[in-house]
């Protein structure tokens, strides 16, 4: 036997009774049936099976049949899409991002629960959630016990496979074998009786660098090939490099005033291109021995430990576009120091966001001018992909920064109304807000001062003035968190009417004094 050709199957499973258990896509998909509540790996795009969910579909296609899907977060390689066209899907939850799923969220034919990431697997042991009957994860190697080594994410895999009857393991041949040792299992105990989680600093290790499971659960072996989904984070453009800049010019003055080290504090980025830019221009500025305790390690985490920036990753995934995965994938033992990865429910725990003092950087869809936050709903009724991490981090951060473009559909919408359609983070979990046009600091303000922030510093210039007039005729009625209620909601019934919010960058909005 030839362990080491980390591409044969005996060097990535060493549990003596594999061969008994292994079987096709097919097989093991059969283990699903109609109704099952299955837990699958896979978060932002990684480590998610390759093949057993496409089997699923396959088969719902002879003989229908529906099932409750939990995820660690987005799947890559279409799957999303993959099981709504084959009707696979009842209910969903935490989150995803793919077209077609969220048609049929919005449609009202999958039932999406839109969960903060680091609970499901809390409501889940409670037993506040239907029970999982299958776990399906992918792994790079099973040890000599059983135990599931994952792949590029850890997600919610580990509690999946503790907590569901059957578990199939897809193991990936084409996943690198050094992914192994990098990833940190600790399930924290049942309650009332839960001690502290032993993480103190971004580089804390308190687990295991596999997922124990009892190996009589082991159901299925399938061996797989196949790569996870490039990342979809475009380059910075003109407004996000603006955004960048504000904030690294914020963090710099921070420094200067000396509520901030050079070092910062740990840093969190969510997904996407704004929060990547972001993280990318803190390669420029008076910052050193940074850290990151963050959810997903995007291309910038891997720019700033090549630059020497950064000297720690903490995070539940790595999700990476083709360029940035052909440098890094063949190069994983010289991050192997400054590398972790850990279940979502720890790298997004509200308890360790509070203890690390993190910095949190995530993207609004639509901000009001007190600064609530949706980050969900388009027009405060379609989903849009769902809260992910956010909410972790916003409301436990010692800073909680959101950016968003200061409008959306190229001008036609503004990003600052006077009543967001929808709020996933209220003013009270919003430290600092930023566009293109500027910051502004909401740290120690009432509504009425934030407002005046909000509008001057973030609102496009077009849409100032019909802001500016909501807030004057809103101060004069009176209030702590003023408003004209009958208006409050215009904006978005401009856009229900209009398809546009532009008639407000016209209007002299007499209407409101009127
Ligand atoms: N009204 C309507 N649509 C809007 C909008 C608004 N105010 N602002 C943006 N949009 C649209 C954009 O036009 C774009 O649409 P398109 O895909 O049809 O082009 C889409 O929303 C995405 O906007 P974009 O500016 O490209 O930002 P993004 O890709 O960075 O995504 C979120 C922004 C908010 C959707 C995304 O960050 C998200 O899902 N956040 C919630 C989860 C989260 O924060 N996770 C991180 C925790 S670690």
């Amino acid at each position: 036997m030839d362990r080491s050709d980390t591409s044969s199957i005996e060097a990535r499973c060493r549990w003596a009774g594999w061969q008994d258990k292994r079987r096709t896509a097919e097989q093991a998909a059969a283990l699903i049936e109609d109704g099952m509540t299955v837990g699958m790996s896979g978060f932002t795009r990684a480590g998610e099976a390759k093949e057993v969910p496409h089997a699923l579909a396959e088969r719902a296609a002879r003989s229908p049949l529906s099932i409750t899907l939990m995820t660690g977060a987005s799947l890559g390689n279409d799957l999303d899409k993959v099981l709504t066209d084959a009707k696979v899907l009842s209910r969903r939850m935490p989150f995803q991002v793919d077209a077609t799923l969220r048609r049929a969220i919005n449609a009202g034919e999958v039932m999406f629960i839109d969960q903060h990431l680091s609970e499901t697997v809390e409501l889940l042991r409670n037993r506040q959630l239907a029970e999982i009957d299958v776990a399906v994860v992918e792994a790079c190697a099973i040890t000599e016990e059983g135990g599931i080594v994952p792949t590029s994410s850890v997600g919610n895999s580990a509690s999946y496979a503790i907590l569901a009857d059957k578990v199939i393991i897809e193991l990936n041949l084409d996943a690198p074998a050094e992914l192994e040792g990098l990833h940190d299992i600790y399930i924290p105990q049942m309650r009332p009786t839960r001690t502290p989680i032993p993480v103190v600093a971004p580089d804390s290790r308190i687990g295991t660098p596999y997922i124990p499971i009892d190996p009589q659960k082991i159901a299925a072996i399938v061996v797989t090939k196949g790569k996870d989904s490039p990342s979809t984070v475009l380059p910075p453009d003109v407004d996000t490099q603006r955004i960048a800049d504000h904030l690294i010019s914020f963090f710099s003055d921070e420094v200067s005033i000396g509520r901030l080290t050079p070092s910062l504090l740990p840093l969190q980025a969510g997904i996407g291109t704004m929060a990547n830019a972001v993280m990318s221009g803190l390669a420029e500025g008076p910052f050193e021995h940074l850290t990151m305790y963050s959810e997903v390690l995007q291309d910038s985490t891997f720019d700033l430990l090549d630059s020497g920036k950064l000297d720690y990753a903490s995070g539940c995934s790595i999700t990476l576009s083709e360029a940035c995965g052909e440098r890094v994938w063949p190069r994983l033992d010289d991050y192997r120091d400054r590398l972790i990865l850990r279940p979502q429910e720890l790298s997004n725990h509200p308890g360790i966001v509070r203890r690390l003092g993190i910095i949190a950087i995530n993207t609004a869809l639509e901000v009001d001018i007190y600064g609530n936050v949706n980050s969900t709903h388009v027009g405060g009724t379609k989903m849009m992909n769902g809260i992910g991490g956010s909410g972790d981090f916003a409301r436990n951060a010692q800073l909680s920064i959101f950016v968003t473009k200061s409008v959306a559909k190229g001008g036609d919408l503004s990003s600052v109304v006077p009543f967001a359609s929808h709020v996933d983070h209220t003013e009270h979990d919003v430290d600092i807000l930023v566009t293109e046009h500027g910051l502004a600091d909401l740290r120690g303000l009432a509504p009425r001062e934030r407002a005046v922030r909000v509008i001057e510093q973030c609102a496009d210039p077009l849409y100032r003035p019909a802001l500016r007039r909501y807030f004057e005729e809103a101060c004069r009625r009176g209030g702590h968190t003023p408003h004209c209620l009958e208006q409050a909601l215009s904006w978005h019934m401009a856009v229900e009417r209009d398809g546009h919010m532009r008639s407000l960058q016209e209007e002299k909005v007499d209407a409101l004094s009127a």
